[in-house]
């Protein structure tokens, strides 16, 4: 079947792009324990457009990860538009997004990301040029705004208008960084000034957070980043608290050491041998909040191989305690 934003069972539930995360070893492993819209981490569309050979790899999937939707980044709408007919004509995601959210000086000093915010008309072009180039769904995924986070309100409004099939907001400024809070009431107004479907983004870090966010913002679902990290069960507990109003899948500490290997397994067949010094970022996140492990976490995040990987994790293979289910507090306000 066709895949379409309109027609998505609600919630909408979906792992967030994050540059060196959300690659192919990471989302085969989310989609092992649970079934979200992933979204993959971010291409430079210039450099697809190149033929750049990296940029390729990044690009690549396979079908037990979709529904999936592949994030572009640019700053000119020619080059977006090459790109977004070569992703989808050549490697066939379900949905294809636009970057017009990330604040890193890297990307915005280029006009890319949420420096398009500041650029309506680009962006609109953008936009509408990409949709008439490509055959899937466009999304868009943008800031609360650039300074204010009132930017978005007339923003969401032009990303509509230009064609885009759904907006995502991440209730943060550009100018805010990761500071402060995602401004979810901001999200529940844009929910309100667009027809198109809108997912909430930012400080959602539990099935309670899902379940808070969506009845604060009015949303169609949700776009989990961080709160993913480590814990790719939070997609199906989110699920599974809407549905029932209980969460019962919770792993084991056995559970959890167990997925740890498959996605270390992944990782290494992506990325070779050395990739086992990338992974340490990933064991960093899965091991967050353990409490008496200090010394367990250090061990884990200098490690040089697969084996030495193995050894660490053994003794935790056969316990059979429920992980904790909360790793990271959520830092939102009470009321809104
Ligand atoms: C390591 C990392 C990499 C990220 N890379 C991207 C990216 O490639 N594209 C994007 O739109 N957002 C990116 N983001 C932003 C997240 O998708 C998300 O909008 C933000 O982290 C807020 O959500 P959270 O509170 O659930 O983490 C990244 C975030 C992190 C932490």
């Amino acid at each position: 079947m066709t895949f379409s934003w309109k027609n998505l069972e609600r919630p909408i539930i979906v792992l967030s792009p994050m540059a060196d995360m959300t690659d192919s070893a990471f989302c085969q492993t989310v989609k092992d324990v649970a079934n979200p819209v992933v979204f993959r981490e971010m291409v430079s569309a210039e450099a697809m457009v190149r033929q750049n050979e990296r940029t390729q790899e990044m690009a690549e999937f396979v079908d037990a990860e979709r529904p999936i939707i592949q994030q572009i980044f640019g700053a000119d709408p020619d080059t977006m538009t090459k790109a977004a007919a070569i992703v989808d004509s050549e490697y066939h995601p379900e949905g294809i997004d636009i970057n017009m959210g990330c604040p890193v000086y890297k990307i915005t000093s280029q006009f890319n990301g949420a420096a398009l915010m500041k650029e309506p008309d680009c962006a609109a072009r953008m936009i509408r040029q990409m949709k008439a180039a490509i055959s899937v769904p466009l999304s868009v995924k943008i800031r609360a705004g650039w300074d204010s986070p009132n930017e978005c309100l007339t923003f969401c409004r032009i990303v509509e208008d230009a064609g885009a099939d759904l907006i995502t907001v991440h209730g943060r400024t550009k100018a805010q960084g990761y500071s402060g809070y995602s401004n979810w009431s901001v999200i529940r107004e844009v929910k309100r000034r667009v027809s198109i479907p809108v997912l909430a983004n930012g400080d959602i870090f539990s099935a309670h957070d899902v379940k808070r966010v969506l009845e604060i913002t009015g949303a169609d679902g949700v776009l989990i980043a961080r709160g993913a990290l480590g814990n790719p069960w939070i997609f199906s507990q989110a699920r599974e608290l809407l549905q029932t109003g209980a969460i019962q899948t919770i792993p084991t500490v056995a559970e959890h050491f167990a997925l740890v290997l498959t996605h270390a397994k992944r990782h290494i067949a992506q990325y070779g041998q050395r990739g086992i010094v990338t992974f340490r970022k990933h064991l960093s996140w899965y091991t967050k909040g353990m409490e008496g492990a200090k010394t367990f976490r250090s061990r884990l995040v200098r490690i040089a191989t697969y084996d030495e990987l193995v050894a660490l994790l053994h003794p935790y293979l056969t316990n059979q305690t429920p992980m904790p289910l909360t790793r990271m507090p959520s830092p939102q306000p009470e009321s809104y």
